[in-house]
């Protein structure tokens, strides 16, 4: 299904470290843009409203507040992110079962209610800011970080979620456990010539698609350049070349 999209629509750009009016100018000046990703810190600044004004632009929303709670809390928020128009929506795989069913149920009758497409829950399994050695150190949780990705990613599409978001490195391995359906998100995508900044492990646009990752989020890389416009567009040619 993927494989048909066309790049810009596999391209989530990262509007981290904008503020609001800075991630407004930027989206208005990139003209092939589909997608835009809102984490914790843009949407403090800029709540529902920067929701709406995206859309407004015709841009679709990736809404990356990693919602994790006990199953009603969970649930409730990830109706009402559903009701926002945001089409991919993110929670953390370890809130479990009960959680993510009824997240997911959730924001299915939210978006419903209102006419609007069902979102696609994403489930963050580890984030890649852990090793392994602070995950026994600090949480005392000793098993490979590998083991457990998989098993949350596995945990999450038992659940009705439709897919989770994965470093780069993690994505050959999760394709073949999961279905095409379930979409493979990642992050921590850089070209031959991008700054690493403080991703460390890291893939080109068409290695990981070539993975099997269903779509790429990309931010400073693009944000930061001399000129995002061409940055954004240099990406997709890459991504062709999958
Ligand atoms: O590094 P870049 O600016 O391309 O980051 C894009 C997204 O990747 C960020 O919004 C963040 O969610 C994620 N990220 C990550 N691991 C890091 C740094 C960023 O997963 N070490």
């Amino acid at each position: 299904m993927h494989k048909s999209l066309a790049a810009n629509d596999k391209l989530i750009l990262a509007l981290d470290g904008l503020s609001k009016n800075e991630a407004y100018d930027l989206a208005d000046n990139i003209p092939n843009l589909r997608w835009v990703k809102i984490g914790l810190e843009l949407f403090m600044n800029s709540g529902l409203e920067g929701i709406l004004e995206f859309r407004k632009k015709g841009l679709k929303v990736f809404l990356d507040l990693k919602f994790h709670d006990i199953p009603i809390t969970m649930s409730s928020a990830c109706y009402q992110a559903a009701r926002t128009g945001a089409e991919l929506i993110t929670v953390h795989a370890c809130a479990g079962f009960n959680a993510l069913k009824e997240a997911n149920h959730a924001a299915i009758k939210g978006a419903s209610e209102l006419g609007l497409a069902p979102p696609r829950l994403l489930a963050v399994t580890v984030l890649t800011s852990w090793e392994e050695k602070k995950f026994a150190s600090e949480l005392m949780i000793n098993q490979p970080l590998e083991q457990r990705v998989e098993h949350l990613a596995k945990l999450a599409l038992r659940a009705g979620i439709g897919g989770c978001v994965c470093s780069p490195l993690e994505v050959q391995n999760l394709r073949n456990l999961c279905p095409n359906s379930f979409e493979l998100v990642t992050p921590g995508i850089r070209s031959k010539d991008s700054e690493l900044g403080d991703q460390v492990r890291v893939m080109t646009p068409s290695k990981a698609l070539n993975a099997g990752a269903s779509r790429l989020v990309v931010g400073r890389p693009i944000t930061k350049a001399n000129n995002p416009a061409d940055a954004f567009i240099s990406f997709c040619r890459d991504m062709e070349m999958s």
